[in-house]
């Protein structure tokens, strides 16, 4: 049985581990001010910083590997902005909008495309500063400029009231302290302002973790595991518990829905990018070679992802998430 193969023990290497700490004085840290944090490297995509106040960031660290492997990210933005774009009360004499948790820049370039031509300012924004930093490079313009910034964060003051749009693509699952980045949201805002913002609520990755985390093989690598989980994974009723947290924050017009997605990845090469463009364990490639295999197997026998074989010998993936889509006013 596979689920026996797991009993094996792979110990994450304190040199590793130790090794990887750096301290507060590293520029991304310094960067975002308000946060006093040790931080640890991620060999792979993403990069952990913990936070005093006991919270962990996760942020991106390989902007390259997120650009090849964010095809979901990427359909799924689309979908949503043909669906609510319509929705969104554009001025039409030079809208500003901002794009929070932006990571690579890709999809705030899809966004653009359902601006109106003439928008005045689109800023996004990354606590990656790597990630900023090679959005501007290929993605920046005389209207469009990406900058670091934390979500949760206390706000630049001249970002007060500073928007007509807010955006955010798959980035608020990854915020611990939600009420403080919906706050921010509504401050970014100004009067008559509107928001479009999804993030991920009940997902198949996060199930495969908790279950490879129970076994003993994993366990120690995935000690942390419930920093990694959506808030909203595990929720009875996330749409209730969203549109609570926005009406005291004083919003109005709140639709929040939980839409059931599926997407399809063409190999089993394309699902195992995907799942390491946002892996926060901190494997070295040896340890996330094997640990990505026994992912796969497991997400395979726990029936959160179906192949689909056709009769020339290749197999397609499906896989199903839900995904919190929000829409509201100031
Ligand atoms: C999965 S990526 C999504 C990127 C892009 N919006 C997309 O749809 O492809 C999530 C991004 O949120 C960023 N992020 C995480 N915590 C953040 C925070 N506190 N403030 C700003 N960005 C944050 C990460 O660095 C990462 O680039």
């Amino acid at each position: 049985m596979f689920f026996d193969k797991l009993e094996k023990t792979i110990l994450p290497p304190t040199t590793v581990m130790n090794s990887s700490v750096t301290d507060v004085t590293d520029t991304a840290v310094a960067s975002v001010s308000t946060l006093v944090a040790r931080h640890r490297r991620n060999s792979e995509g993403l990069q952990i910083i913990d936070c005093v106040d006991g919270n962990k960031i996760i942020t991106m660290n390989d902007p390259e590997l997120y650009n090849v492997a964010n095809s979901l990210q990427k359909k799924a933005a689309v979908q949503c902005l043909n669906e609510y774009a319509q929705k969104i009360h554009w001025k039409n004499i030079g809208d500003s909008a901002i794009d929070l948790g932006c990571g690579d820049g890709s999809v705030t370039v899809i966004l653009k495309k359902y601006m109106p031509s003439n928008y005045k300012k689109l800023v996004a924004c990354d606590i990656s500063e790597k990630a900023v930093k090679y959005a501007n490079e290929h993605h920046s313009d005389a209207a469009t400029m990406f900058r670091v910034m934390d979500i949760q964060g206390d706000l630049p003051e001249e970002m007060n009231s500073a928007f007509h749009h807010v955006f955010s693509f798959y980035a608020l699952h990854w915020i611990r302290n939600q009420e403080k980045a919906f706050r921010n949201i509504y401050n970014l805002l100004e009067e008559g302002g509107d928001c479009l913002l999804t993030f991920l609520g009940y997902t198949p990755i996060y199930s495969v973790y908790n279950v490879l985390a129970q076994c003993s093989k994993w366990k120690s690598w995935l000690k942390d595991v419930n920093t990694f989980i959506s808030p909203y994974h595990d929720m009875q009723d996330p749409e209730k518990k969203v549109t609570q947290m926005m009406e005291e924050i004083g919003f109005r017009n709140i639709d929040v829905k939980v839409k059931e997605m599926l997407f399809v990845f063409d190999s089993v090469e394309a699902i195992k990018n995907t799942v390491k463009a946002i892996e926060p364990f901190h494997m070295p490639k040896d340890v996330y070679e094997e640990f990505i295999q026994d992912y796969y197997t497991a997400a395979q026998e726990i029936g959160v992802i179906e192949i689909n074989n056709n009769n020339i010998g290749e197999s397609s993936i499906n896989c199903k998430y839900c995904l919190l889509v929000v829409c509201a006013s100031k």
